[in-house]
């Protein structure tokens, strides 16, 4: 029998808070609804957590890092992992089409990139698990010096609405692989996936308390989390504003912090590319997840000598992208993920309009028919005769919106890509190698694609330089944010130290 209401089933779905593993409600009884973003349609009316359902699934955390988790093997934590990971991929057509209907990403992106990479890192952080090691050092005298790697303890985890579940696995798997508990605010827009994932969670047999799942609003159930005294690491992903409201409210209790958080990427087409190639990698960089991605390739710095025919195939071409229904296998584009977020991104057009950009293509809304005439749908989107100071490109917009900016000089194209607060990624298409490494070397980014844009894999980091945040997640470096090491020593000598007991 499935443990995930499917998809098809169109009554809207009701969750309550999970917390010390038991299904309840929030203590003001309070819930909110969240819609479908193709239609406006109520998808599912959640339990909405506040201040004291945080206190209770903090004290929850606790309870089980203090109790039961701890005392599980390593092994036993990597064997509940990988069953998680297991059942993530038996339920994953159910998942995917949950997560298109609670976000608005197309299907075939939600079935071939977010629940296998959701399954992908399950599965290597449950690998990690028993290969968390300390070292020995090799101290002078006859002392022994060895660390051991220990789990920081509760952590606190807000994760946006671009990957639901995905951004619930970059989370959750690091942490738990080394023996952390967890409280995690999935984002009001999009709840629906983490729920269902805690049912999977309890159905794998993980103790109760050690992940807690408390839907709610940022700036209630996210700001009391970040502020709790009680937890001892806060992961974030999210925007830079908020980003630097967690990292000031963290501040307060000193508690560790890892931050994930907006990018402006350059996505630079050297005229010796692969325009082929290069048209296909722009599109990827900036139309992929309906351009809500936060290492988006939206500055397209295109060289001068082919701007012009580029533009003209990246133009034909976006004007053929299929917008509309997620839940068809032919949509390239679905809607963005709420009314908010379409009307932040056609502020933007109208900001690129008054700046002096021109819209080459897109700019507006499409005409949908029948149920989809009320989703939050934008048409793929390309500003020309942008300048990299304007507003446009400086600005993280979150939307199928690219801006072309043209160069000639290439020490002139690395200052502009470096000209942004933010540095998460970065993207160069050129078949000279040699200027492809240099670049790689001079970029200020967390992440630098060549040749291709958006890859991703649970095995390599990624994180951000400058304000795009700090830390890395996925590979063995997300596990240094969720570890922390204890160093000891013993005397070998036997005998009494120091001047004092003379
Ligand atoms: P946001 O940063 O407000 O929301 C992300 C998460 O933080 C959500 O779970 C939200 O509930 C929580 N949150 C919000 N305010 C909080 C607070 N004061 N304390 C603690 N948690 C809080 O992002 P939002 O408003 O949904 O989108 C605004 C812009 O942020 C987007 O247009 C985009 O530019 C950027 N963004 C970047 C993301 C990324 O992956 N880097 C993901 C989502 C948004
Ligand atoms: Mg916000």
């Amino acid at each position: 029998m499935s443990s995930v209401q499917t998809a098809e089933d169109n009554n809207p779905r009701k969750y309550q808070l999970l917390i010390d593993g038991q299904w309840v409600d929030a203590e003001s009884g309070k819930t909110f609804t969240t819609p479908n973003p193709a239609t406006g349609e109520t998808l599912a009316e959640v339990a909405e957590a506040d201040k004291a359902d945080i206190d209770k699934a903090v004290a929850a955390a606790r309870r089980a890092y203090e109790g039961k988790w701890s005392k599980l093997s390593a092994r036993d934590r990597g064997r509940l992992l990988y069953k998680l990971s297991q059942l993530l991929e038996e339920h994953s057509a159910e998942l995917a089409a949950i997560e298109t209907a609670d976000n608005g990403k197309p299907i075939k992106e939600s079935s071939y990139v977010d629940l296998p990479q959701v399954v992908e890192n399950f599965e290597y952080f449950a690998g990690w698990a028993t290969k968390i090691e300390g070292e020995t050092i090799p101290v002078p005298g006859r002392m022994f010096n060895y660390t051991l790697r220990e789990p920081i303890g509760v952590c606190g985890q807000i994760i946006p609405w671009n990957f639901p579940l995905l951004m619930a696995a970059w989370k959750l798997a690091p942490a738990l692989a080394a023996g952390n508990t967890v409280v995690l605010k999935p984002a009001e827009q999009t709840p629906v996936g983490a729920m269902e994932l805690g049912k999977l969670i309890l159905e794998a047999g993980f103790p109760e308390g050690v992940v807690n799942i408390v839907p709610g609003y940022g700036e209630t159930a996210g700001a009391s989390l970040a502020a709790h005294p009680g937890i001892d690491k806060v992961a974030f992903t999210g925007s830079t504003e908020v980003g630097k409201l967690i990292a000031k409210a963290a501040a307060e209790n000193l508690t560790k912090v890892s931050l994930e958080l907006g990018g402006k990427a350059p996505n630079i087409v050297f005229a010796d590319s692969d325009l082929d190639q290069a048209v296909a990698g722009a599109m990827m960089g900036i139309f992929y997840n309906q351009g809500q991605v936060c290492c988006a390739g939206s500055r397209l710095f295109v060289e001068e000598k082919v701007k012009d025919e580029f533009v003209s195939r990246l133009s034909e071409k976006a004007d053929k992208i299929a917008v509309g229904d997620p839940m068809n296998k032919a949509t390239q584009m679905g809607p963005q993920v709420s009314e908010e977020q379409l009307n932040r991104i056609k502020g933007y057009v109208d900001i690129a309009k008054s700046e002096g950009a021109t819209v080459i293509t897109g700019g507006e809304s499409p005409k949908l028919d029948g149920e989809f005439q009320n989703g939050y749908f934008f048409r793929p989107t390309i500003f020309g005769d942008v300048k990299n100071k304007m507003r446009v490109a400086q600005e993280e917009i979150f939307g199928p919106v690219v801006s072309v900016i043209s160069f000639t000089d290439e020490d002139d194209l690395i200052k502009q890509a470096n000209d942004t607060i933010y540095g998460l990624s970065a993207g160069i298409w050129t078949r000279d190698i040699t200027r492809a490494h240099r670049f790689a070397k001079e970029i200020k980014a967390g992440v630098v694609w060549i040749n291709t844009y958006n890859m991703f894999n649970a095995a390599s980091p990624f994180g951000g330089y400058k304000q795009s945040g700090y830390g890395r997640e996925m590979g063995r470096h997300a596990l240094d944010l969720y570890t922390q090491i204890k160093s000891v020593w013993v005397d070998l000598s036997g005998r009494p130290i120091g001047w004092f007991g003379k």
